[in-house]
């Protein structure tokens, strides 16, 4: 086949026929269980201004230093929205949604844009669905959240994975091992990629996130933050951890997990699975109960998370699982001539209306290319009609799995399949 000219963009992709079904069965099976969670849809743009982004995600991170899609139109930035925490939080704010009362379970589900290196797992324009729960900071939200995440996977049957888990601290623990930290790493100083020595007096804890190979020696063997928790944020922590076991939903601890943005604080976690290779995170998320504030809110603790629906679909094909149901159309109308086609046309509405889903050939073709077409978009039914089935008013039905007809008149037909 020959090259087109016009193709996506590096590490883009269309969700083409075959696929879609997959798409709308995963989405389908959020919307329900987010319902079963009492979680509110929220829908915000896929652009939003870079400043937010820079701000809510910190300056020094590998999205915002590297990864953002921005540009300017007259005097605005704009930016391809890289997650959908900010852009929430920006929502929440915006639109006083705490006046709402209690707190705020939202939901999303859409497209993301990082200009990453594109590999298996990892795309620039890829899908995440997540929650995000605005307004509390009590420890059973951030249970909850991690049960919706895993209740997700449960339900399509991916067993496989770990949840890890760890906590950031609140600001004053931060602020202790941030000192703690550097003192440990001021002797390597020289030996830390061009990155970390940057991020050492500004952002030190982000040198942990660090993938260059030159800080790995030193990253595994620095302290640890939960060595340096504060009481509260101690106490915070073990409670989620008991609330977890009491769910028996078992987690791995995991000191090093810092998350690649700056808005964490307290619990952080990921959920990673072996069936991904190296782009092994299913999901992640944790606590921001800074991050209201930051963006111009009131002080307003909160929780959430982010799972990537490409990496989804990865872990169903190496367990072999299919979400999508089969193709199929009730009835497809088989017609002979031009009356025919024209009677065809008007009586697709028919089924249609009585909840019966009806197609018929638009390309005036021999009744056998019809029925070839038929078969591939799996009819259950064909009907056949042509001049003499008009001039009768009796017309074949066609069980296409059972290979029988029957005669019947169209008032017959649309009671039969509408049942
Ligand atoms: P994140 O860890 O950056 O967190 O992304 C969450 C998930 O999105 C990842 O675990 C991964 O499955 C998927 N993902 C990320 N980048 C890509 C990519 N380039 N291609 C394919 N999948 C990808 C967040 O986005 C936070 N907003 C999560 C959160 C919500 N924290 C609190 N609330």
């Amino acid at each position: 086949m020959a090259k087109a000219k016009y193709t996506t963009h590096l590490g883009m992709v269309d969700i083409l026929p075959d696929e879609s079904p997959k798409w709308r069965a995963l989405e389908n099976i959020i919307h329900e269980e987010a319902a079963k969670f009492n979680f509110e849809e929220i829908r915000t743009p896929i652009m939003e201004q870079t400043e937010l982004i820079k701000r809510g995600i910190g300056q020094l991170t590998d999205i915002v230093t590297k990864e953002i899609f921005a540009f300017t139109k007259g005097e605005s930035n704009y930016v391809l929205r890289p997650e959908l925490t900010a852009p929430v939080v920006r929502a929440f704010v915006q639109h006083h949604l705490d006046q709402r009362g209690g707190s705020q379970k939202l939901y999303y589900i859409g497209p993301m844009f990082r200009a990453e290196r594109p590999q298996k797992g990892r795309q620039r324009q890829f899908h995440q669905f997540g929650v995000e729960v605005i307004g509390t900071d009590n420890p059973v939200a951030d249970v909850e959240c991690i049960a919706f995440m895993i209740r997700i996977y449960q339900r399509i049957g991916i067993k496989n994975f770990e949840l890890k888990l760890n906590s950031v601290g609140d600001p004053e623990s931060r602020e202790n091992y941030k000192s703690v930290l550097k003192e440990y790493l001021k002797p390597h100083f020289d030996k830390l990629s061009e990155l970390s020595q940057k991020r050492f007096e500004k952002n030190p804890m982000r040198i942990l996130d660090s993938k260059e190979p030159e800080d790995q020696e030193f990253i595994k063997n620095a302290p640890v933050i939960s060595d340096h928790l504060n009481e509260e944020s101690k106490a915070h922590f073990e409670q989620v951890c008991e609330m977890l076991s009491s769910l028996n939903i078992e987690y791995t601890l995991d000191p090093l997990l810092v998350r690649g943005m700056d808005y964490y604080t307290r619990t952080a976690f990921e959920l990673t699975s072996s069936d991904l290779g190296s782009q092994d995170a299913l999901a992640g998320g944790g606590r921001y109960d800074l991050l209201v504030e930051e963006i111009g809110g009131k002080p307003t603790p909160a929780v959430g998370f982010a799972a990537g629906m490409e990496r989804l679909f990865i872990a169903c094909e190496e367990l072999e699982i299919s979400l999508a149901e089969e193709k199929k159309v009730d009835v497809f109308i088989v017609s002979l001539g031009e009356d025919a086609r024209k009677w065809a046309l008007k009586t697709l509405p028919l089924f249609r209306e009585n909840g019966v889903s009806a197609t018929m050939d638009y390309l005036d073709r021999s009744m056998r290319a019809q029925m070839k077409d038929a078969n591939r978009e799996n009819a259950s039914f064909t009907l056949i009609v042509g001049d003499n089935e008009l001039k009768e008013q009796k017309f074949t039905l066609r069980n296409m799995k059972e290979s029988e007809e029957a005669q019947l008149s169209i008032d017959e037909i649309i009671s039969k399949l509408s049942q």
